[in-house]
């Protein structure tokens, strides 16, 4: 039993403050990602909970014992890192042994332990090997290894996949999900990358300047971001966000166009006597048709306001399997993303429509999502 429970956790250097107030459970066997930009203190976490770093308040438990006061190698955590750090004149077979030797393991159990672990790994080919003789996936797995060898009961990651190239780390990605859930080690993997967490993480903890933005499942976080820089984070390209007033409790006027209020924010807006707001619609719930806006329609568009709103095509990026549409709605511009097939290039008149079911909003003074 391994879960990792952060109460309060608070980390300052020099009077700055890394981490604050951070609450996290982990339950055991999780597969935990912390995520967020360069610098907002995930890797300082990690250290906190590794025992590698004092922390400033709050309490660190392990199982069920409170660490804080616990050295780094009582508190059986491995932690891998970005770089591997193996031991250039070892052979592979030394650089898994060594934590095991140094931890007086019995070489019978060393051996065993070691062979197994290359097993799981898939390098038993490569036991002899210096790490020179290694490409950067198979240096990867060895430090992998390394950490698995010593059974430890939590695992700390930190951007372990950063280093190699792009298509190595989608294929590490799958595979290291599958060894977490094969081995069945808690752990909590550090990125800056949304996708990495996406496809990886049971639950996925969104962090910004040392503050916890949102934590909850891949899906949630997506569909149902908690403010509005969890929505500006999370998703591909990025959520449109739109400032708009409220107006008559009905009309969202966002200057260049108004649409109804979606039924589903009537009460809420009354509740939080919110008026100013930020709309949020993502690019691919955005739905653009062929239309010209110009004559009667768009007299009609303009009276009475209806989710769908005229716009030209600025300019297009297709991406081989969708296409990006850059749309202006007078002076403004919104993302969509379509079908590869969509035909329609800059000059374009088309239609677009906001799903009132898609549609986010956020209080515009706090960032906080209504709902
Ligand atoms: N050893 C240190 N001394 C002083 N400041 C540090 C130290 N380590 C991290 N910081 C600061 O703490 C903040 C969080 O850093 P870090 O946890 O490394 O972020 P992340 O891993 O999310 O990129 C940053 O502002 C960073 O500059
Ligand atoms: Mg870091």
């Amino acid at each position: 039993m391994a879960r990792v429970e952060l109460k309060g956790l608070r980390k300052e250097y020099d009077g700055a403050v890394a981490v604050e107030g951070l609450d996290l459970n982990v339950k055991d066997k999780e597969f935990v990602v912390l995520l967020g930009p360069s610098g907002c203190g995930k890797t300082t976490t990690l250290r906190c909970i590794a025992g590698l770093e004092d922390v400033d308040d709050g309490e660190i438990h392990i199982g069920d014992r409170l660490v804080n006061d616990m050295s780094p190698r009582d508190r059986n955590i491995a932690m891998v890192f970005q770089s591997y750090a193996l031991y250039p004149h070892m052979s592979v077979y030394q650089n898994m042994a060594f934590p095991l030797e140094n931890a007086k393991v019995v070489e019978r159990e060393i051996v065993e332990r070691v062979n197994r672990t290359a097993r799981l790994l898939q390098i038993e080919g490569l036991l002899s090997r210096k790490p020179a003789q290694l490409s950067g996936g198979q240096r990867q797995r060895v430090a992998l290894g390394r950490a698995i060898v010593r059974e430890p009961t939590v695992f700390l990651m930190d951007e372990p996949l950063s280093n190699l190239d792009a298509q190595l780390r989608v294929h590490m990605r799958a595979e290291l999900k599958r060894l977490q859930k094969d081995i069945g080690v808690t752990t909590i993997y550090v990125t800056h990358d949304q996708v990495e967490a996406m496809t990886m993480a049971d639950r996925v903890a969104l962090m910004s300047k040392g503050v916890l933005q949102q934590y909850d499942g891949p899906r949630t976080i997506y569909d149902r971001p908690s403010n509005e820089f969890v929505a500006g984070f999370i998703g591909s390209p990025p959520i449109n966000l739109v400032p708009c007033d409220l107006q008559d409790g009905g009309t969202l006027d966002a200057g260049e166009f108004q649409i109804p209020v979606p039924n589903q924010f009537a009460g809420p807006l009354k509740r939080t006597a919110c008026e100013r707001v930020l709309l949020g619609i993502r690019p691919q719930d955005l739905t653009v048709s062929a239309g010209d806006s110009s004559g009667t329609e768009g007299e009609v568009l303009q009276r009475f306001p209806s989710s769908s709103v005229p716009a030209e095509i600025y300019t297009t990026e297709p991406l081989g399997d969708a296409t990006i549409l850059d749309l202006k709605v007078g002076a403004m511009l919104l993302k969509a993303l379509v079908g590869a097939t969509f035909e329609g290039d800059a000059g374009t008149q088309v239609v677009i429509r906001f799903p009132p079911e898609r549609i986010h909003l956020f209080d515009r003074t706090s960032g906080r999502a209504i709902e």
